[in-house]
């Protein structure tokens, strides 16, 4: 892809490798790192005794063989779940056959903390292989700062709490809530932010992202239906980093407009059609 050749895009497996692998498991982010990923994006949430975990929805239901609300279980109630058994089913129901994640070595399926996945990260940039980290603060109202004070308290033991600049640091934060990443920011002006964009809201139609704010992660359809967007945000002079871009086309596009990362369940293919493999 010609277009794409004229700068990196950044490739950012979401929720780990999560079309092949159980989301936010183990297995999933070691496949995204395995297949040549740049980033790995995760969920957080707050457990009832105060963890962070990487879990997309409200309740584990959906993606594991309990029920109940993250933030209601403790880490202990979570980590006798299996996170990997529904897609090991729905594999089965649509392709016809068990998963390729299964047997390969280090298929963890339970439940993965922040601190885990924190230290995936670390063990992979320590052995030469250099991959960042987006963290997403999910519902983050609702705790009234809490989750991002643990979350910059764990990230302060990794020592990426103050990186020297924003273009250094391996982790950047990411929210739909401007006023979590004031937060973040308030307490580590150089910890680079993700605004996070369902829909463009009046007050960002020009280009403009809340104070502080360098990168703009709009949601695929934005760019879809409203292509000339990208350019007004680079004008502005923020990145643009689009999820979750799956299909080709839409690959081709996100290229053609000079995006600077791409948020994708398919890692792999996607670096294939960059020719990054
Ligand atoms: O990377 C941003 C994207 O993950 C936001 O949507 O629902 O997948 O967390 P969601
Ligand atoms: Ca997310």
């Amino acid at each position: 892809m010609t277009l794409a050749r004229q700068h990196q895009i950044q490739v950012v497996a979401h929720r780990g490798a999560s079309e092949e692998a159980p989301e936010h498991t183990l297995a999933a982010y070691k496949k995204a790192v395995d297949d040549g990923a740049d980033a790995l994006e995760c969920d957080v949430r707050l457990t009832a005794d105060g963890h962070l975990v990487c879990v997309h929805d409200r309740r584990v239901n959906r993606t594991s063989n309990g029920r109940g609300a993250v933030s209601a279980l403790e880490l202990s109630d979570l980590a006798a779940l299996d996170f990997g058994s529904w897609k090991r089913h729905h594999d089965e129901a649509v392709e016809g056959e068990g998963p390729d994640w299964e047997g390969s070595a280090g298929a963890d399926t339970s439940v993965l903390t922040l601190e885990r996945l924190l230290e995936l990260v670390a063990e992979s940039n320590a052995s030469g292989r250099q991959v960042r980290l987006a963290i997403e603060t999910k519902h983050p109202t609702r705790w009234a700062g809490q989750v991002e004070e643990r979350l910059l308290l764990l990230l302060k033991r990794f020592g990426l709490d103050a990186p020297p600049s924003e273009g250094a640091s391996p982790v950047r934060v990411m929210s739909f809530s401007a006023r979590s990443l004031h937060r973040v920011r308030a307490a580590s002006p150089t910890l680079p932010t993700v605004y996070l964009m369902q829909f463009v809201s009046p007050r960002h139609r020009d280009g403009r992202l809340p104070p502080g704010v360098r990168i703009a992660g709009p949601a695929l359809r934005i760019v879809r239906n409203h292509p000339g967007y990208v350019a007004k945000l680079k004008r502005a002079g923020h990145q643009v980093h689009v999820w979750t871009v799956n299909e080709p086309e839409d690959v081709e596009l996100c290229a053609e407009l000079g995006v600077d990362a791409i948020i994708t369940n398919r890692p792999r293919q996607v670096l294939t059609q960059l020719d990054r493999l």
